[in-house]
C-alpha cells in the first residue's frame, strides 16, 4: 500500500487523474491524453489457448485446467465465489464457436496482499476446460529478456476494453533502472518485475490484469514469469509495466492449488 499511497498522494495534484493514473483496479474510468496502443496487434485464434477473460474485466491465465491464475487486486477474499464467469478458447469474446464458459467455485488471495506486491490470486473453475495450461516460471532463470503480454484491456489508456485480444512484446527491465522512474520508487524488488519501453508506447492496461507475461523456455514452450500488476498510466515514456514476479510466488501458488 506505501508505494499505491505515495502514488496518489502525489497524483493528487493530478486531481481526478489520480486514481486512474495509478490504478491498482481492474477498470478505470481513466482519461488523460490519449496514449500509443497497448500493442496493436490481434493475437491469432489459438494462438495463446492458456489466455482467460474475467467477467470483472480482467485476464487469467489456465494454471491447470481447473484453476485460473490471475491478480489479487482483480479478486475479494479468499472464500466460495461462484460470481466470476471465466472466458477461454476465443480471441473474439462475442465468437461463440469454441468459446467456454465457465463459473467459479472459490477464490484464493494472496495472503497479506494489501496493495503493496503479493498480487496474485487463483480462480478454480465449476469445470475443467480442455485447453492447454500455461506452466509457471519456478526460478529466478526466465527473469529476463523479452516477454510477450496479452489481453482484452484498453488499447489507449483510457479507452474501451477490447473484443479482440491483443498481445504485444516488452523487454525486461531491472529493479534498480525501474526504481527510479517517477512513481516506482516503492517497486517491491522481490515481488514485482518491470517491462516495457523508456520511450513508452507498448505496454498493457486497464483491463490486462491479471493476464500473464511469458516468454518461451530454453525447451521453446511458453512459461509465466509475471502477472499484469499495474504502471502509472499505460505505455507512457519512462512509466513501465509493473507485474507480479511469478518465480517468487511459485510454491505458494502450488500449494495453494493443492487445497482448491
Ligand atoms: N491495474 C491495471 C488493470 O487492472 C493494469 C495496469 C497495467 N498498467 C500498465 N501500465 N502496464 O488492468
Amino acid at each position: 500500500m506505501k508505494n499505491l499511497l505515495k502514488t496518489l498522494k502525489r497524483c493528487a495534484v493530478a486531481g481526478a487523474a489520480a486514481l486512474a493514473v495509478i490504478s491498482l483496479q481492474p477498470l478505470s474510468t481513466a482519461q488523460a491524453a490519449p496514449a500509443p496502443v497497448v500493442g496493436g496487434t490481434r493475437a491469432a485464434q489459438g494462438e495463446f489457448p492458456f489466455m482467460v477473460r474475467l467477467s470483472m474485466g480482467c485476464g487469467g491465465a489456465l494454471y491447470t485446467q481447473q484453476i485460473v491464475l490471475t491478480a489479487a487486486h482483480c479478486v475479494g477474499a479468499t472464500g466460495n465465489n461462484t460470481s466470476i464467469t471465466a472466458t477461454a478458447g476465443v480471441v473474439d469474446l462475442q465468437s461463440t464457436s469454441g468459446r467456454v464458459q465457465v463459473r467459479s467455485t472459490k477464490v484464493y488471495r494472496a495472503p497479506g496482499y494489501n496493495g503493496n506486491g503479493k498480487d496474485w490470486a487463483l480462480i478454480k473453475l465449476a469445470q475443467p476446460i480442455n485447453l492447454p495450461t500455461l506452466p509457471i516460471a519456478t526460478t529466478t532463470a526466465y527473469n529476463s529478456g523479452t516477454f510477450t503480454v496479452a489481453g482484452w484491456g484498453s488499447a489507449t489508456e483510457g479507452g474501451a476494453q477490447q473484443r479482440y485480444m491483443l498481445k504485444a512484446s516488452v523487454p525486461f527491465i531491472s529493479d534498480a533502472t525501474c526504481r527510479t522512474y517517477s512513481g516506482y520508487s516503492g517497486l517491491v524488488a522481490s515481488d514485482e518485475i518491470c517491462a516495457g519501453y523508456a520511450a513508452g508506447g507498448v505496454d498493457t492496461c486497464q483491463g490486462d490484469s491479471g493476464g500473464p507475461m511469458f516468454r518461451k523456455d530454453n525447451a521453446g514452450a511458453w512459461i509465466q514469469v509475471g502477472i499484469v500488476s499495474w504502471g502509472i498510466g499505460c505505455a507512457r515514456a519512462n512509466a513501465p509495466g509493473v507485474y507480479s514476479e511469478v518465480s517468487t510466488f511459485a510454491s505458494a501458488i502450488a500449494s495453494a492449488a493443492s487445497t482448491l
